[in-house]
């Protein structure tokens, strides 16, 4: 039971068709949800903070409870920080344990996007710290962006050969179609799998991730609304969909929305089912339970990851 790269639990999903879930943290009811569910199915997993997490939860307390999960069930987990935006930050979570970076200059011309991923993997390399980087934008939906619009910002193949050949780095996010929050789609749902074709064909051996790949679970949605809550049109990426990108070479596959959305719920049905109680233990407690068995189901039934440690 350790803090450990993804080097091995990529380099034995790759050759399989099953992905790593990657899953987004804040506090601790949160982390322990996520544990509990990796535990029961026996699934490797990917811990990653966000900037935006650092600063809530501030780092340490990140660290301390992800080494308290380890020493608690007896996992290997991965520490990522997801999506850094300059070396700094890579720097820093580098320095403070992390296992795995990822840099996120996927806003940047190819050149200073290439130049920038390549002086953090050589500072991680240094450090045995493993490198995401991303090439291709994830879109949101918006108004009148059509679909040959939307897909010029997708990740293009010879791009991402060259990318990978002159930075080495660890992992690739791609853009097919995915986009982060809960608003993925208008209309039906749509994943550019000849392009994730072509990507693997001239990269077979970089391990491909999938950002902005929750589902959002419309039982979750419904129980926000039915308990006063006002998301409309929420859209996520069908569960078929990631099944099918768990056959290429997907290896990571991330989720934050769906966390989000099950908590959100749970408390605002416990709220509102019992208005008296002013606990809080009363309402993160199912708050939890319903992330583990989301994150459950998803690791069995979706990411095909269960007894993959
Ligand atoms: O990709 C973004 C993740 O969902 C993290 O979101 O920056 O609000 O923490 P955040
Ligand atoms: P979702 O918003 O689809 O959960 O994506 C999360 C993500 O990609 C974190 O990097
Ligand atoms: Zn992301």
């Amino acid at each position: 039971m350790a803090l450990v790269t993804t080097k091995d639990m990529f380099a034995k999903a790759i050759k399989s068709d099953y992905a790593v879930g990657a899953f987004n943290v804040n506090n601790m009811e949160i982390i322990q949800g996520i544990v509990d569910a990796a535990v029961e199915e026996n699934a490797p997993l990917i811990l990653q903070v966000s900037a935006g997490a650092r600063k809530y939860a501030k780092p340490v307390y990140l660290m301390k409870l992800v080494e308290a999960a380890i020493e608690d069930t007896g996992l290997d987990i991965a520490l990522h920080l997801d999506h850094g935006e300059d070396f700094e930050i890579c720097k820093k979570c580098v320095d403070d344990g992390f296992t795995s970076v990822m840099i996120d200059g996927s806003r940047l011309p190819l050149k200073e996007n290439i130049e920038l991923t390549k002086r953090v993997v050589d500072y991680a390399h240094s450090k045995g710290v493993v490198v995401e980087a991303e090439l291709g934008r994830l879109a949101g939906v918006e108004d009148n962006v059509s679909v040959d619009e939307r897909s010029a910002t997708f990740t293009d193949p010879e791009e991402a050969a060259e990318f990978v050949e002159k930075t080495g780095v660890d992992s690739l996010a791609i853009a097919i179609g995915t986009s982060h929050g809960a608003y993925k789609f208008k209309g039906d749902p749509y994943l550019d799998f000849e392009r994730l074709e072509k990507i693997q064909e001239l990269i077979p051996d970089t391990p491909l991730v999938l950002h902005g790949a929750s589902t959002v679970l419309p039982e979750f949605v419904e129980r926000c609304n039915n308990y006063g809550g006002k998301i409309a049109g929420a859209q996520g990426v069908p569960e078929e969909m990631l099944r099918k990108a768990t056959k290429y070479n997907i290896c990571k596959i991330n989720i934050d929305t769906d966390l989000r959305l099950a908590m959100t719920a749970e408390v605002r049905r416990y709220l509102a089912e019992n208005p008296s109680e002013f606990d809080p233990r009363k309402y993160l407690g199912p708050a939890r339970e319903a992330i583990k068995a989301m994150v459950q189901h998803k690791i069995k039934n979706v990411l095909n990851a269960s007894g993959k440690r």
